[in-house]
């Protein structure tokens, strides 16, 4: 269990990620001194366009499997701050990101391969995407003088933390526990969660007492992680700095081998006590709402889309599929599907009329790694997902000619086929269920990107 969901997470961004280095990191990315815009957009487009797009979109090839999704960069609006809430980030802010990457998601710390002058330049470079940095300037916070880290000022932390209300989210351990709110959604439909404030390793923003003063002091934009601007002194803010700091828990690399089994046999026995949970957590982490939900122009989940479908991957020359409905519709869901019909749907890829999937997209080959207890776990959570009315149609293959001319010409001839497309469909078609817009699906999702032209420089 543990080791499926470690490496679930990084799983989908590993395997388009693998995928696409050999053909990405091309650039000299260091070499380049003089501050030349070109010198930006090389290394942009051979480091940062696989994932955020060339024109700067959140959509490159690698982003339709990515949760939480690369950055739009036209929308002006950035997560990890050193200024006020709405505000552009710094350079500095920027910049730090860019080196530092954002643990736990597939944003990778990008220090060893872009230095210097290069840093400046493909910041530089992913600023022109909005207007936004034309027309306003930074805000910077004022952060006080820091307070040292003591046992006195964790104590006095502690109470602002109780003061702020932090536990409504956040639990009164930072774990969790005993949280009121506990569903969130950013800003683009997503679901995300509350960071266990007991794991600093997950803080994307950093992890010292200075990264996580700015974290609740500026926000993180776009995500329900409000801003506590003016809520209470810059001291007491430094102490709240110092009491999550101390909160840390041991991680597993530290712990010696009884440790280890004390730590899974506890969460074993979470996850069997709350197998509904368990189950929303390896969805979550599995990312199974990024393909079974429909998207907006601008990458978002359309409301109340998620889980029921609809996405359509275009596989020439295997045919266009589209992703189904999982919640617990009775005539379009899985509503009357038995445990073992669901269970064996995703971990052998055989549908309720004994239809075989392709081995692809749906990597239902890794998902029957899984431990029994957790297809369960998802079976179970999956019965609790409202039911949505939406009727998926049954893939639209290509007839026997097409398809073996298709493979002809991707086998023998070796043409630059293009690649699997990622479906960005338009919005308005989105807003209508696939049942009411029959042609939709046809005319849709035909935007097809060539990877030589996306990748390369
Ligand atoms: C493998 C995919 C991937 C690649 C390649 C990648 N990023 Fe990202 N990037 C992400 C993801 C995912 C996020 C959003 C994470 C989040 O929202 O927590 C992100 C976010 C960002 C942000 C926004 C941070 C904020 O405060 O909101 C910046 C800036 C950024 N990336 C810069 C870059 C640059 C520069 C490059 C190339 C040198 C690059 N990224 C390459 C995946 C990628
Ligand atoms: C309304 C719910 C809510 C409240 C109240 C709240 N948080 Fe958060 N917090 C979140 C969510 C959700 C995230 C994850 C944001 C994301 O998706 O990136 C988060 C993220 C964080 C992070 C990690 C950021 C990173 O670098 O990844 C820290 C640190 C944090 N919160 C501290 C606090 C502190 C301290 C307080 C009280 C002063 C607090 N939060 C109050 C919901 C909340
Ligand atoms: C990379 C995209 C992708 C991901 C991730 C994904 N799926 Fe799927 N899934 C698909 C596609 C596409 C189909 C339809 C295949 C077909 O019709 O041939 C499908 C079909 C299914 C079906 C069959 C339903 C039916 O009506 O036939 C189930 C059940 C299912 N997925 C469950 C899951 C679960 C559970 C997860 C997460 C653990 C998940 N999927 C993750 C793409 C995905």
């Amino acid at each position: 269990m543990k080791l499926f969901s470690k490496t679930t997470c990084s799983f989908l961004a590993v395997w388009m990620w693998s995928a696409l280095s050999a053909l990405a990191i091309t650039a000299p990315a260091d070499k380049q001194t003089a501050s030349d815009p070109a010198v930006g957009k090389a290394i942009y487009e051979a480091h940062c366009a696989p994932c955020h797009g060339t024109d700067g979109k959140g959509n490159g090839l690698a982003s339709a499997l990515l949760n939480p999704r690369p950055r739009n960069f036209t929308s002006g609006m950035f997560k990890f701050r050193s200024t006020e809430s709405g505000s552009l980030p710094t350079d500095d802010d920027l910049m730090a990101t860019t080196k530092n990457g954002l643990h736990g998601t597939s944003m990778p710390d990008w220090a060893p391969f872009i230095k210097g002058d290069s840093l400046k330049e493909v910041v530089n470079y992913l600023k022109t995407f909005s207007p936004r940095f034309q027309r306003d300037k930074p805000r910077p916070v004022h952060i006080g003088t820091p307070v040292a880290y003591s046992a006195a000022s964790i104590a006095a932390g502690k109470k602002v933390y109780a003061k702020l209300q932090c536990a409504d989210c956040h639990g009164t351990d930072g774990a969790g526990t005993g949280a009121v709110a506990k569903d969130f959604q950013d800003e683009w439909n997503f679901e995300t969660n509350a960071v266990n404030l007991t794991e600093p390793w997950t803080f994307r923003g950093g992890a010292t007492a200075r990264d996580i003063y700015l974290r609740f002091r500026t926000g993180v934009d776009g995500t329900p992680m409000p801003s506590y601007a003016g809520a209470t002194s810059d001291k007491e803010m430094w102490n709240l700095a110092n009491y999550i700091v101390s909160i840390a828990r041991k991680p597993v690399w530290k712990m010696n081998e009884n440790e280890v089994k004390e730590f899974y046999t506890k969460l074993d026995a979470q996850a069997k006590a709350d197998p509904v949970q368990r189950g929303k957590y390896l969805v979550r982490t599995i990312g199974c709402a990024g393909c079974h939900s429909r998207y907006t122009e601008d990458l978002s989940i359309v409301e109340g889309s998620q889980l029921s479908g609809g996405l359509t991957f275009d596989l020439y020359p295997f045919g266009k599929y589209v992703t189904r409905n999982l919640t617990s519709d009775k005539e379009t869901g899985l509503g009357n599907w038995t445990d073992q019909e669901i269970k064996r749907a995703f971990t052998q890829g055989i549908s309720r009329d004994g239809r075989k999937f392709l081995p692809f997209p749906m990597p239902w080959g890794s998902f029957a790694a899984l431990k029994e207890d957790d297809q369960n776990a998802i079976v179970a959570y999956l019965r609790t997902v409202s039911p949505v009315h939406h009727e998926i149609p049954d893939p639209d293959k290509l007839n026997i000619f097409a398809y073996l001319w298709g493979k002809f010409r991707m086998l023998i001839l070796k043409e630059q086929i293009p690649t699997p497309v990622y479906p960005m469909k338009e919005a308005e078609d989105q807003q209508k269920p696939v049942s009411q817009n029959p042609s939709g699906v046809e005319k849709n999702f035909a935007v097809r990107v060539d990877r030589a032209k996306e990748v390369r420089p």
